[in-house]
């Protein structure tokens, strides 16, 4: 099974390059990430189509981590090649990556990883400043306005709720107009309403503004949101399904973890 997903997906990227110039927003090709002797990631091969939303499940330790931050460039893995658009990571020298992260890349965990000193405005308008752009007050505004939070700007986020502080935290992923959103059990900590706003926002951001967005989660009603579910077992993609409901997520899981 994995090698013909494999094989399937190495295929698509074949025929949409000689089909298309846009190549996809994220691929991997066998890409291996060892820890001493446990292979944590072994051998995957996927590419993420420009404006997808792809959401990636298995069980624990099965390496979704690992995947998501070798495909986002947190992480060298120990063999194989991650493009990033058309940009080869692997070629990339540590300021260079550090910089294609801050310009193209949002990240979204499951802590919301917010800075405690700074409000709302400052925490968002963050990768702005760090990546040496001149901060637009306007832009900080709209992506607030976005998340709903636009009344809640001087706040420092111990002032705010989980669900609160995970929009502020979207909020920063969005504000550098990312190609990519990778976002690592980012609904984890919430409760299952505020759980669903934050995957509404994730949702619309794929929809409206065409953003790509990769999110590992262990919720099958959070799955549910993308447009299709991969599944990862050790360390290999062993399943994808297209077009998820939770009950064929939970029926596939089942599968998985059986
Ligand atoms: N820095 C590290 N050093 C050694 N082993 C590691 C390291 N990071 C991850 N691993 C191992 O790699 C495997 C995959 O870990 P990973 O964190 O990717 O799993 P996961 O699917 O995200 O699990 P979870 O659902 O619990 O978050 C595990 O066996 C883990 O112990
Ligand atoms: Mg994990």
């Amino acid at each position: 099974m994995a090698d013909d997903l494999r094989l399937r997906s190495v295929d698509g990227v074949n025929s949409a390059m000689t089909g298309a110039p846009a190549p996809p927003a994220v691929r991997l090709d066998t890409v291996t990430r060892t820890y001493g002797p446990l292979r944590a990631l072994d051998g995957v091969s996927w590419a993420f189509p420009r404006g997808g939303f792809t959401a990636v499940m298995g069980p624990s330790g099965s390496g979704k981590s690992t995947f998501l931050q070798c495909a986002s460039g947190l992480d060298r893995p120990t063999s194989g090649t991650v493009w990033i658009g058309g940009t080869d990571l692997g070629r990339l020298r540590e300021t260079a990556l550090t910089q294609l992260r801050r310009e193209r890349i949002g990240f979204v965990f499951q802590a919301f990883n917010l800075i405690p000193s700074m409000d709302v405005e400052e925490n968002v308008a963050l990768p702005l400043r760090l990546g040496g752009r001149a901060v637009d007050r306007d832009r900080v505004a709209a992506v607030l306005e976005r998340v709903g939070l636009a009344d809640r700007m001087r706040h420092r986020p111990s002032e705010l709720s989980g669900g609160q502080q995970q929009r502020v935290a979207l909020a920063r992923a969005l504000v550098t107009e990312p190609e990519v959103v990778f976002a690592d059990e980012p609904t984890g900590a919430l409760d299952p309403r505020t759980a669903r706003e934050t995957l509404r926002l994730m949702r619309e951001a794929v929809d409206l503004a065409g953003r790509t967005v990769v999110l590992v989660t262990h919720d099958p009603v959070a799955a549910a949101w993308a447009d299709s579910v991969l599944f990862l077992d050790g360390g290999r993609i062993v399943d994808e399904l297209v077009s998820p409901t939770v009950a064929s997520v939970l029926a596939r899981w089942d599968g998985v973890a059986a």
